[in-house]
């Protein structure tokens, strides 16, 4: 189920909960092993869902779960290369975080062009709402399908490489880490044969980045929260 105008993504909870409640309790059953990427909003709940539900089945193992936060990765290198003439697939903007509204954090501090303090503001304003922008674009006919799809294929191809034994392939994605900002955190991760082989850590962030992430994390905290509670 997808966003109409006027809803945010944690509007689709109540329709998509037990959508992916459903299909990984199969997957559970069927294929425990199985690498999951979780694209159906809210990402940033639906991952916590996911992980209940493995666990209740006595399956979960965090380097096996993603949530796929691929489109914010696409959407921030295509509005930079816009900016600055570039093709997209020359540039790299790593996105931390979760996805949705302010949850989403390009770094752009990290992308190879300098940002002012206001630019840097309007161009992440820009990224976490562009999901927002499809969705009044599309004024009722449903949010984006064709930049999700790209994204899901261009997550699962760094997976399937990682699968065939490919070295450095690396995206960011909603894992279970460390825990030390919230249980999920978007960030990159090296991907191996077992899914997660590493968690990278994202380096530092400039003032305007610390701020926006300091602020974003009660939000994502509770995004998850109400994840994990769903399941009881
Ligand atoms: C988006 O960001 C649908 O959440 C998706 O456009």
């Amino acid at each position: 189920m997808a966003r109409k105008p006027g809803m945010d993504r944690s509007d689709l909870f109540n329709i998509n909960a037990g959508i992916v409640k459903n299909l990984v309790s199969s997957c559970a059953d069927n294929c425990p092993k199985a690498l999951i990427g979780i694209i159906t909003n809210p990402v940033n709940t639906t991952v916590a869902i996911a992980a209940e539900v493995l666990k209740k089945k006595g399956v979960y193992n965090p380097t096996r779960l993603f949530g796929v936060t691929t489109l914010d990765v696409i959407r921030s290198s295509t509005f930079v290369a816009e900016i600055y003439g570039k093709d997209p697939r020359d540039i790299n903007v790593p996105v931390i975080g979760g996805h949705s509204g302010i949850t989403i954090l390009p770094l752009l501090s990290q992308s190879g062009f300098e940002f002012s303090q206001d630019d840097a503001d309007i161009m992440t304003k820009r990224i976490q709402n562009a999901g927002t922008e499809v969705v009044e674009a599309k004024a009722g006919g449903g949010s984006a399908t064709l930049s999700m799809g790209q994204a899901a294929a261009k997550f699962g191809l760094s997976l399937v490489r990682a699968l065939n034994g490919e070295k450095d392939v690396v995206e960011c994605t909603y894992v279970e880490g460390s825990g030390d900002l919230a249980r999920f955190f978007a960030q990159p991760v090296l991907l191996g044969k077992n899914g997660v082989e590493k968690i990278l850590d994202y380096g530092s962030l400039s003032e305007f980045e610390q701020n926006t992430l300091n602020e974003a994390l009660d939000t994502l905290r509770s995004d998850i929260k109400i994840g994990e509670e769903f399941l009881k």
